[in-house]
């Protein structure tokens, strides 16, 4: 299973055409459903807005060099391993979605649109890349949702509460645990059973909502996130600080309660 292309098999039953279709159509719902957030909030305005007055208090010009410079450390650290989220569980359950998710999507777009018909050669390192991405996402998103989610991590609640900001994290894990199934199910080639083609209903639905749940959804973070990190950044080199006060230099003297347990009462 781990080796084989889904997609190419699908292809002999439906025309690789529509899941093409249907691959262009999911990439025009996350446009769309992220300009009507960005319209809705107003948050890209603000976003601006704020670093545009910012700018006014800066102690320093950075030179071309500089900024660079700067957001070539915030791709490195801050972007490619969500460095906000500090060291420990958050980070790496994150850090296991976000890549299993890239590696899942990535292969799912190379198979569909070059290796889909029933005909083509799909190299193996492909499916194997979807199949480990899936798995990744299903891994992190669970630990995330199950463990680590603020209302069950610092407020006590049972991990089965389900509000509409668990639809992103939900709806990710569902695409690829859906996906995985459906693949396993195809691969045993149960002929005129129906098994694998519920599961290809479910992997179309979950996918459905993903991309069409953006704009309710936290979807729109991956592009928000970075964007908000590099101003970040860059306002801590030109001394603006985002009109923030400096940090003290003062000796950090908290009493000892502040060592009995982890801070995680938001
Ligand atoms: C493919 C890209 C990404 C995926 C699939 C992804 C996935 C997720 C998921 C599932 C959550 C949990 C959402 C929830 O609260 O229910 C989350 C939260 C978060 N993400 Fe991402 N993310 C991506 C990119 C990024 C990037 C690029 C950044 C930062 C630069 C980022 C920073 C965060 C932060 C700070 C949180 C809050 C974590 C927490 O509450 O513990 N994410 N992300």
């Amino acid at each position: 299973m781990l080796f084989v292309n889904p997609f190419s098999v699908l292809a002999e039953s439906v025309s690789p055409i529509f899941l093409q279709i249907f691959v262009i159509a999911m990439i025009i719902l996350v446009i769309v459903g992220t300009l009507v957030d960005i319209i809705h909030k107003k948050n890209v305005k603000y976003f601006f807005e704020n670093a545009k007055k910012a700018k006014l208090s800066a102690t320093k010009k950075l030179t071309t060099g500089e900024k660079i410079s700067v957001i070539s450390k915030t791709i490195v650290s801050d972007i490619a391993t969500t460095s906000e989220l500090g060291a420990g569980k958050r980070r790496a359950a994150h850090l296991l979605g976000m890549y299993g998710t890239i590696l899942f999507w990535i292969s799912s777009v190379i198979m569909i649109f070059c290796y889909s018909s029933p005909s083509s050669d799909t190299p193996t390192a492909w499916p194997f890349i979807w199949h480990i991405g899936a798995i990744m996402t299903v891994l992190g998103g669970c630990w995330f949702w199950f463990f680590l989610r603020v209302d069950v991590y610092s407020e006590a609640q049972p991990w089965y509460r389900i509000i509409k900001a668990d639809l992103f994290v939900l709806a990710l894990i569902a695409t690829s645990l859906f996906g995985l199934i459906w693949s396993y199910l195809q691969n045993l080639n149960l002929n005129e059973r129906w098994d694998d083609k519920v599961f290809l209903v479910f992997y179309i639905v979950s996918n459905l909502i993903l991309f069409g749940g953006v704009y309710w959804s936290k979807f729109a973070h991956m592009f928000y996130k970075p964007g908000a990190a590099i101003q970040k950044n860059l306002a801590e080199a030109d001394g603006s600080r985002d009109n923030l006060p400096p940090e003290s230099d003062a000796p950090k003297q908290f009493g000892l309660g502040i060592t009995r347990e982890d801070p995680k009462h938001y």
